[in-house]
């Protein structure tokens, strides 16, 4: 059997890479070109994997200089189509920005080399987000890639389905040459679920810790009702459960509305945030640390209310222990429990959890075990380009699954 080669295209740190090594055996593939254009990414990939040569940006390289190659891999940028993005309610592809049109380079460097095999992947939004003329995008990909020769097919799964404790649902899309008849498949998966528990370090750098000493953005309280006192240690050791619990925005100087928690008698919501005529002058804030553990008491323990509060889905193995009304608040400013799984990881806006009696972000290698990246990798030396490396990567495991299933013979 001869080695499968394979391209990897919009590189990043190689998730496709480790993928269809782990699916088919490292003595098995080949990694004959990698195109990416990020110097960082660039540094980390010639760090930790074999390759024969490397193209920098996809659209200046012509089909002839690529390798010859059985399967194309592909995670194309995703900022054009995600809704992380300013636009969340994206629903139409920003025909201004080219980054939404990269996978035509893609069916360029397909078009001259007829690889036997596609497999691209990106944000979930990819499914349904229209194009500018009014049709599905994906449905023009599909046939872009039809008019070179492919039949390709799609299929949306979640990271956390595959082994790893984290919530990332994006789009895999399976090409095979018409020529060779072969179904594509997508099998349900069947791994358990996993919790963050089991992917943390023993030893962690202390940089990682949440300074929670500092102002809480919403929750605050009246100056005329709180009672508390200024403790030895330079913090103000608040009394919460007499001071009343109001909202409002600290970041936004002309939002200068204050809002109250007002228990509801009808409907399903509990509480609903109500304004007030109350001024922003006259309230004091609560810290990080105390809203927190207000937020505790106020759910009384009760798991199962917190898990429906989840507003990201994330449930039943997440629970957000200190969320803020969204009104208020932005969501990077929760504390969450490492019981779940993660937050999708994102290039930016990395979360808190509560690990151990602490609050602190997650480490390099904690982000790539939530990847499926394998132990011997080894990431940015700098935490925030680790950070925004595996934000962008893509999940290992799902790859490996798709692989095994779709390209075992060569
Ligand atoms: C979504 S990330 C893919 C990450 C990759 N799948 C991984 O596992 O790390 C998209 C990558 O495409 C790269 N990229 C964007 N435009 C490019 C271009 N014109 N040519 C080459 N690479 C490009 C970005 O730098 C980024 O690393």
């Amino acid at each position: 059997m001869s080695k499968l080669k394979f391209v990897d295209a919009f590189a990043g740190i190689g998730g496709f890479h480790y993928g269809v090594q782990e699916a088919l055996g490292k003595d098995n593939v080949e990694c004959v070109a990698f195109i990416e254009q990020d110097k960082d990414a660039i540094e980390t990939y010639k760090n930790n994997h074999d390759y024969f040569t490397y193209h920098t940006d996809i659209t200046q390289t012509h089909g002839d200089q690529v390798p010859e190659h059985d399967l194309l891999c592909g995670g194309f940028p995703c900022q054009a189509f995600s809704i992380n993005k300013q636009n969340s309610k994206k629903s139409t592809v920003d025909k201004e920005d080219e980054r939404s049109y990269l996978y035509k380079d893609l069916a360029r460097i397909v078009e001259a080399k007829q690889p036997k095999y596609l497999l691209f992947e990106n944000v979930r939004n990819l499914a349904s987000i229209k194009h500018e003329k009014g049709g599905l995008l994906i449905d023009d990909i599909v046939k872009t890639f039809d008019e070179v020769g492919y039949n390709l097919e799609y299929k949306v799964y979640d990271a956390a389905d595959f082994g790893v404790p984290q919530q990332r649902k994006r789009v895999y899309l399976v090409g095979k040459r018409k020529d060779l008849n072969e179904p594509i498949v997508f099998p349900e998966p069947t791994e358990s679920r996993v919790t963050l528990k089991s992917v943390l370090e023993e030893s962690y750098d202390e940089s990682l810790l949440e300074k929670l000493n500092k102002p809480c953005t919403s929750r605050c309280a009246l100056k005329s009702e709180y009672q508390g006192d200024w403790s030895d240690d330079g913090n103000f050791d608040w009394n919460w459960d007499k001071a009343g619990c109001y909202y409002c925005n600290k970041s936004n100087k002309d939002d200068n509305t204050v809002y109250k928690w007002v228990k509801k008698k009808k409907g399903n919501a509990t509480h609903s945030l109500e304004k007030t005529d109350i001024d922003k002058k006259d309230v004091v804030w609560q810290n990080k640390q105390h809203a927190f553990e207000q937020d505790m008491k106020d759910r009384n323990n009760d798991t199962e209310k917190s898990k429906k509060k989840t507003k990201l889905g994330i449930e039943p193995m997440s629970i957000i222990m200190y969320d803020t009304p969204s009104a208020v608040s932005r969501q990077h400013e929760r504390i969450y429990s490492v019981e779940g799984i993660s937050r999708t990881l994102a290039t930016f806006g990395h979360p808190v959890y509560y690990i151990d009696g602490k609050y602190r972000k997650l480490s390099s290698r904690e982000s790539a075990r939530c990847q499926g990246f394998p132990e011997e990798f080894e990431p940015n030396e700098n935490h925030g380009k680790a950070c925004k490396q595996f934000g962008n990567a893509v999940c290992v495991k799902v790859i490996k699954f798709i692989v095994e299933h779709n390209f075992k013979e060569n």
